[in-house]
């Protein structure tokens, strides 16, 4: 699939948004390596911690799936400048993606900054830190 198309599916499934509290839209469009696409939106709590970013509901779908490999995952939101994803969606996607892995994010007008893993999220814990020295 081509990138275009989705970063086009993100912005179609934020009108999916479960969003009364913020009313802010925000979709995620994740491509499988077998060509799958899962989408996300977000879905937000009156006990508002317990709202989930667009990011995770898409990659929690592809895992509960038992999706392993992804190769891109497009983000967009109604912002002036390309969404940037929240620290614990980053910390998510450093879980399951390569550091190589390419995240497109982006606004309504389709400005987009394409960004790897590992500049999303540079010097990330990870499971071999768990093992420690
Ligand atoms: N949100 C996302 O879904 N993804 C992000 O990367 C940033 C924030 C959601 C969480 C909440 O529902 C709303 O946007 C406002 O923070």
């Amino acid at each position: 699939m081509k990138t275009e198309k989705l970063i086009e599916e993100a912005i179609k499934i934020r009108d999916s948004a479960y969003v009364p509290y913020s009313k802010f839209q925000v979709g995620a469009a994740l491509l499988t390596k077998s060509g799958r696409v899962y989408t996300g939106c977000n879905i937000e709590n009156a006990a508002y911690p317990v709202s989930c970013c667009a990011e995770r509901v898409a990659i929690f779908k592809a895992i509960s799936e038992g999706e392993t490999e992804f190769q891109e995952l497009a983000v967009a939101a109604d912002t002036a400048r390309a969404v940037p994803p929240c620290g614990s969606c980053r910390q998510v996607m450093s879980e399951f993606f390569p550091k190589t892995m390419v995240i497109h994010l982006t606004n309504l007008n389709k400005n987009t900054k394409s960004l790897t893993m590992e500049e999303l999220l540079p010097f990330s814990f990870d499971t071999d830190d768990l093992l420690g020295s």
